[in-house]
């Protein structure tokens, strides 16, 4: 390999330089280095990108390189590292790149000061959210895996993340039923993902700042009739509920008349839901959207 041997030492003056630019370069009292990428976060991000294929995907993150700055790579952003040793990695927002991987690399789960996740809209090849690791990302404000081709049981781990205010974990784009008769036909076989153990009541439980919160065609029949008994409890913020084609049986428990921050309740294509409209719907004064 006589070309890798000449190229070596031009490897290593062009790090040196960069090493050089990096520390004096700027100028003094400059902001630019506070916020420069940890290089822990930036190995975790390179291992994740090397866990994706690009046959399909609207990018390769050509700016994902090695020795540059991990802040200003596509789709990521930093906080500005005020505790020294560079900034965390505080958004990763990959979403709608049609990226495909045969699984979450656990290489995510370094980035642990995330706050701002969104992974939707991409194929991680019908695996399974994994088992381990959300509880790392204890930061999460939000946490968008939409559309993303997970399969299976929703994972305890992500029960754990207190801090969360938006969640969306739906696999079923919204589907405009009125015109279509066969509708659940249609649907048949669409519930990717699953909330049995732990139940939707269980993985809620903890997760009381949530404002937001789309599990559409996440089957929770597991739930039975129970499915509505805690939400008052659970989630007394929320403002947008939809569980579209979630399997939902019995009627609409009177917990959720404690809701009043509701703006959205999409409960479309649950045929299992029974009982009458409640008339405290009438009282939520932000109420917007109500779509049973
Ligand atoms: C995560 O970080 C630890 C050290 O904190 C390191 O040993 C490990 O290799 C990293 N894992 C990945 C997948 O980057
Ligand atoms: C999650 O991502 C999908 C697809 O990119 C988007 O349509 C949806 O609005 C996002 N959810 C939230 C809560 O922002
Ligand atoms: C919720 O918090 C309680 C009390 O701290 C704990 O026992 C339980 O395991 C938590 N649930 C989840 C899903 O983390
Ligand atoms: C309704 O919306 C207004 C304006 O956004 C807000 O100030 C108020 O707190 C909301 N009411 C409830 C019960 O959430």
């Amino acid at each position: 390999m006589p070309h890798a041997t000449h190229l070596l030492p031009l490897f290593i003056v062009i790090q040196l330089f960069w090493l050089a630019t990096s520390s004096h370069g700027h100028g003094h009292g400059n902001t630019r280095d506070s916020s420069y990428c940890h290089p822990d976060q930036a190995a975790a991000l390179l291992e994740l990108k090397q866990s994706f294929i690009f046959d399909y995907s609207t990018t390769t993150l050509p700016s994902w390189q090695p020795g540059t700055d991990c802040c200003s790579w596509e789709g990521v952003r930093c906080d500005d590292g005020v505790s020294g040793g560079g900034g965390s990695v505080t958004v990763l927002d990959l979403g709608g790149r049609g990226l495909y991987s045969y699984r979450c690399h656990a290489a995510l789960f370094n980035l642990t000061s995330l706050r701002y996740l969104d992974l939707s809209m991409n194929d991680f090849g019908g695996s399974h959210i994994p088992a381990v690791g959300f509880e790392r990302l204890s930061k999460l404000t939000h946490l968008n895996l939409s559309y993303s081709g997970f399969y299976g049981q929703i994972p305890l781990p992500i029960g754990k993340l207190t801090n969360l205010v938006s969640l969306d974990l739906s696999s079923l784009h919204n589907i405009e039923s009125d015109e279509i008769t066969n509708i659940y036909s249609i649907l048949d076989g669409y519930n990717f993902l699953v909330l049995r153990e732990p139940s939707f009541e269980i993985l809620l439980a903890n997760l009381t700042n949530l404002r937001e919160l789309y599990l559409d065609g996440v089957d929770i029949s597991s739930s039975g009739e129970g499915w509505s008994s805690g939400l008052g409890i659970a989630v007394p913020h929320i403002q947008i509920l939809s569980m579209v084609y979630c399997q939902l049986h019995g009627p609409i428990h009177t917990s959720l008349s404690s809701l009043r921050s509701l703006t959205v309740v999409n409960l479309k294509l649950n045929g299992g839901i029974s009982g009458a409209v409640p008339e405290f719907f009438t009282d939520f004064l932000n109420l917007s959207v109500l779509q049973l």
